[in-house]
């Protein structure tokens, strides 16, 4: 059985792809099979962080949606480029991007999609690529494709800022998933400054939302510094924010 993994959040920049990517990167170091669709159909950017040109792609999320191909046609195995010794010959990373054309975009706005399409493309693609794990990255807010990632998940990521408009947008989102009976639901702080006390953030986060904090990530210049060039967990396991990062790795797999 493939477990579905989707990682979302109410205001955007709050750092979705990158957790997305890394934890990607990790499940696949531990030999998993996983897979990584672009649903952020609007602002697609995944791809960069495993130093993919959409561009080249052949297929794209958008062809199957609009029939131009089947959707493990669209997936593209990315594992050589998320891993820099090679990986390890067990594990892999299979991405779909979505479509960086601008007139494509622009036809998702115009027409819209089928919706339903993307729960049979991920049956579909999860069957075919014997995926242990398939992770949702989505665009912020809610949209009926997010609301679709959200009722298959497993396990919901729900990412906030230690922001106040992200505490109000995420009580939103949770209120949601619990009424959809998401399995599991965790929370992810990020960009929480070094100087705050990282215990007593996700205390006070996991008592306020009455759910579980997975993690507190700091923010932290590594990524700044790489701007979403590679993937930090793998470039560069013993950052801060990579060894931070560890404990949703856990969780999602419990
Ligand atoms: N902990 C962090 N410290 C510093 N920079 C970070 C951190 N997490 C993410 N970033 C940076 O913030 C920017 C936004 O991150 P990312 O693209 O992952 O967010 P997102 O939630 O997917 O955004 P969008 O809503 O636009 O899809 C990127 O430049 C990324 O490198
Ligand atoms: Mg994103």
């Amino acid at each position: 059985m493939t477990r579905i993994i989707s990682t979302h959040s109410y205001r955007g920049g709050t750092g979705k792809s990158t957790i997305t990517a890394n934890v990607a990167y990790l499940l696949a170091k531990q030999g998993h099979r996983v897979g990584v669709v672009d649903t952020d159909i609007l602002s697609p950017g995944i791809h960069v962080l495993f130093g993919l040109d959409a561009d080249a792609a052949r297929f794209t999320l958008n062809d199957y949606l609009w029939g131009r191909c089947s959707i493990t046609e669209a997936a593209i195995d990315v594992t050589a480029q998320a891993f820099p010794d090679g990986g390890n010959g067990k594990g892999s990373i299979n991405l779909l991007p979505s479509s960086m054309q601008a007139g494509e975009i622009a036809r998702v706005l115009k027409e819209g999609f089928e919706v339903d399409l993307l729960n049979d493309g991920f049956q579909t693609l999860s069957e075919k690529l014997a995926l242990d794990y398939l992770l949702i990255d989505t665009h912020p807010g809610v949209n009926e494709e997010t609301l679709l990632s959200i009722a298959i998940s497993d396990t919901l990521l729900l990412v906030l800022r230690p922001d106040h408009q992200d505490y109000q947008g995420t009580a939103v989102t949770l209120e949601l998933a619990r009424r959809l009976d998401v399995p599991q639901l965790l929370l992810v702080v990020n960009k929480a400054l070094p100087s705050f006390d990282a215990k007593q953030l996700s205390d006070r986060v996991s008592t306020a939302f009455r759910t579980p904090v997975a993690a507190v990530l700091p923010l932290t210049e590594d990524l700044v510094r790489l701007g979403s060039s590679g993937i930090l967990s793998a470039l560069s396991p013993q950052s801060v924010y990579s060894q931070a990062l560890r404990p949703v790795v856990d969780l999602v797999q419990a």
